[in-house]
């Protein structure tokens, strides 16, 4: 009997923990079941363009702990709305049946996609056309509502935590406020987070829209203090009340175009109509997903791919795994997409965090 074959791509902005679940399928796969794995270059692009590389225990080693991706990724390249040429001219079109012949063609039984929701959708649509799927939940902004937290996000926590040490330092030394910009889109988890683990002043999220002069009376209540710097956190997607989210760039051929960028420059020069410091801004932009991966998200994306290993030998296929209540578990890719989830303006952490005397600018 033929081995079974599975694939395996990454798709997406990368997140810390990508080489880890890779790293932990192919052992388990391997030990579990005679199979074979191949990795599809560069998220579904590979897919359609059949470019892959052999994923064993060889050419898997010593990737645990690294952060990228051995594979690539790409987050422009859904093949349900792919661009491509046609008598000379660009046009948009589904190719999904074309990457599924690409499957057959190459005997892979099983298609394990690591992602975002914009990774998964397509994952899913793959499953309702018949593929045996498997998605595992990546993405630095922990936004993804069916499992209680994406590998990668911890990372993220971790790199601008301690950057906020380092804003910290220079900060006070010039009596400045700095305003710093991180990434989440339309989610603010890793600003809440890191700000509460960074000692910000101030934390700016999405979820809740600021005034601007809420954040004016804190720096002076600050001054008053004898504080005389501030450390704002802001999420690239955050707005003020009865104002739009800053958008830095379209990437047309993306699911999701939008990138938000700009905020934190547009709050310092808001600012410095009203306080008498001197302001800077900073965006910590892909710094947040680069380096080695967090020992958290090590044993969260280890678990994520033994998890995805099970369900194969299960046949549970059509499901992503996700973590629930701290056990692995799994659930159906058809309610993984668009079950986005946000930071609860009224929840612990912000609570928390107010308590400690941190605005939110409202
Ligand atoms: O979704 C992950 C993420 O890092 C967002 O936080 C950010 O807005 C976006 O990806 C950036 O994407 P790109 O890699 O296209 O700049």
């Amino acid at each position: 009997m033929a081995k079974t074959k599975i694939a395996v791509l990454t798709g997406g902005g990368d997140a810390p923990g990508l080489n880890a679940v890779i790293y932990a399928l192919t052992r388990a796969c391997i030990r579990k079941f005679d199979c074979e794995l191949i990795g599809y270059k560069f998220g579904y692009r590979g897919l359609y363009h059949n470019d892959f590389v052999p994923l064993t225990m060889e050419t898997t080693t010593g990737i645990l702990h690294k952060g990228g991706t051995i594979l690539y990724s790409s987050n422009k390249d859904n093949l349900f709305d792919y661009l491509i040429e046609e008598n000379g001219v660009m046009v948009k079109k589904d190719v999904s049946d074309f990457a599924i012949a690409n499957m057959k063609k190459e005997g892979v039984d099983v298609l394990v996609v690591l992602g975002g929701d914009g990774t998964l959708t397509s994952a899913r649509d793959f499953a309702r056309k018949g593929v045996n799927v498997i998605g595992v939940p990546k993405t630095i902004d922990n936004d993804l509502g069916s499992t209680d937290q994406t590998f990668g996000f911890d990372s993220a926590v971790n790199i601008v935590t301690e950057n906020l040490g380092r804003l910290h330092t220079t900060t006070e030394s010039h009596h400045r406020v700095m305003v710093v910009e991180v990434m989440g889109r339309s989610a603010g988890w890793i600003a809440l987070q890191s700000g509460i683990a960074g000692s910000a002043d101030i934390i700016l999220i999405p979820e809740i829209p600021y005034n601007l002069d809420k954040v004016v009376k804190k720096i002076k209540q600050r001054d008053a203090r004898g504080k005389y710097f501030t450390i704002i956190v802001v999420t690239e997607g955050a707005k003020e009340a009865g104002g739009e989210a800053v958008v830095g760039k379209m990437v047309q051929d993306s699911p999701d175009p939008i990138r938000y960028g700009g905020i934190a420059a547009k709050i310092a020069s808001d600012l410095e109509k009203y306080v008498e410091h001197e302001i800077r801004s900073c965006a910590l932009g892909h710094i947040q997903r680069g380096g080695d991966t967090s020992a958290f998200d090590r044993v969260l994306s280890v678990r994520y791919g033994v998890a995805a290993a099970k369900l194969i030998a299960e046949g549970k296929f059509g499901n992503m795994v996700c973590l629930k209540d701290s056990q692995m578990s799994y659930v159906s890719l058809e309610n993984v997409i668009g079950a986005n989830k946000q930071v609860d303006p009224n929840g612990e952490l912000v609570l928390a965090a107010k308590d400690l005397g941190i605005s939110f600018g409202d």
